[in-house]
């Protein structure tokens, strides 16, 4: 093992067992709940280690400096400590880990920015705990409004501004404005890069993609004494659509998937009242997600008819398509003899390019496993995401 992928566990094992679920083996680390608290606190202590001062935008999100924070025409890089439940260890936190690193290979080689450097910690970047995914740099970013994110509410009532004390802040374009870059590193979430056979990518695109509520509703009953042709079951069109996003989805070459439902009673004799599916839908264009979503209403609806039940469908939450600054992703991939692949998966990063140049480093994941407790990625391909991190931080610094 090289020196570096040594330092990289040892950091590693500090984070490895906060919020982690023995059952499972993956992590409950939901925005603002004791886990999450406590990596933010590993988060200012290793700012305080390597005498970078910290400072938050007023919307959960945290930054640590190198250079001056007023200065001006910083670097920006960092990711998010939130899993989703039962998430892998490398969602997130590897994008931190290696920020942090990748300022001690710099400073250890004697390299003096030109520009300040910031270390960031997005919060609820997965949605897992409100219900929108990449809240804090939507809200630092101007692209949720402050009274829809300070309403969002997780599954026992508290409100996302009850969360964090205060009302979130909102759009700082003073501070975006700070930043001339934004790189975020990820663990990747597929196996491109084991196909590729190589350590390292950088991204050039974010598949469009969004959430959905499909809320059915019938008629709860008793499961022993209602005809079957009596019946308004509701988890029948539940069914059926998973079924047809499912299919329409293959046909598209999109992406479906109906992870969360929740089932009112929820009781093994009782027909259910109410049945509400989350739909996540991606495909490479907005067309064809549009196209995809539309059928499956359509679908859900049709059935509803036949079924005797209501179906609502509700946008939670939607990310355009985002096409990653292509001069920059192409001088980094030169720079790093790197492959350039696009993702389906959402990222801060896709939030921010919008209004920074911004670029995404991927490091390996053998199984490309992710949202997951089988993610993974070796310490040595860890290693070589903090240098190849620490290279395009020179690049962007020092010139
Ligand atoms: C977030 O990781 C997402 O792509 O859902
Ligand atoms: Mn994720
Ligand atoms: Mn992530
Ligand atoms: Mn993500």
């Amino acid at each position: 093992m090289s020196g570096l992928a040594a330092r990289f566990r040892a950091l590693w094992d500090e984070l490895a067992p906060v919020g982690r679920d023995e059952r499972s083996g993956g992590y409950l680390r939901y925005a603002l709940t004791g886990p999450e608290l406590r990596l933010r606190e590993w988060f200012r202590g290793q700012a305080d280690r390597r005498a970078m001062p910290v400072t938050e935008d007023g919307n959960g999100n945290l930054f640590a400096w190198w250079g001056e924070p007023e200065a001006g025409g910083a670097v920006l890089t960092g990711s998010h400590f939130d899993s989703v439940p039962h998430g892998g260890a490398y969602d997130g936190p590897l994008g931190i880990v290696s920020a942090f690193l990748a300022v001690d290979e710099l400073r250890a080689a004697g390299v003096a920015p030109a520009r300040p450097v910031a270390v960031g910690a997005f919060v609820e970047e997965e949605g897992a705990r409100f219900g929108v995914p990449c809240l804090g740099s939507r809200l630092l970013a101007g692209e949720i409004a402050v009274d829809r994110a300070a309403g969002l509410r997780d599954a026992d009532g508290v409100s996302f501004a009850e969360a964090l004390g205060a009302r979130p802040a909102g759009a700082r374009p003073e501070l975006v404005g700070r930043f001339v870059a934004f790189v975020e590193l990820h663990v990747e979430q597929g196996r491109a890069l084991v196909e590729a056979d190589a350590p390292v990518a950088v991204a050039s695109a974010i598949w469009p993609h969004g959430r959905w509520r499909f809320e059915f509703t019938g008629e709860g009953n008793h499961a022993g004494t209602t005809r079957m042709s009596d019946r308004r079951d509701p988890m029948l069109t539940y069914a059926f659509t998973v079924l047809a996003a499912n299919k329409e989805a293959r046909l598209r070459g999109a992406h479906a998937t109906v992870g969360r439902v929740a089932v009112e009673p929820n009781a093994t004799n009782a027909i259910p009242s109410r049945v509400t599916g989350w739909l996540d839908a991606r495909a490479a264009e907005p067309e064809t997600l549009t196209g995809l979503v539309d059928a499956v209403r359509a679908k859900a609806a049709e059935r509803a008819r036949r079924d005797g039940t209501e179906v609502a469908l509700t946008e939670e939450s939607a990310t355009p398509l985002v096409a990653f600054d292509g001069g920059l992703a192409g001088r980094l991939a030169a720079l790093l003899d790197a492959p350039v692949l696009p993702t389906g998966a959402g990222h801060d990063a896709g939030v921010l390019a919008a209004h920074v140049p911004t670029a995404m480093l991927f490091v390996r994941n053998p199984t490309g496993v992710s949202h997951s407790p089988a993610e993974s990625a070796s310490d040595d391909d860890c290693a070589a995401g903090v240098t190849a991190l620490a290279r395009v931080l020179k690049e962007l610094t020092c010139r």
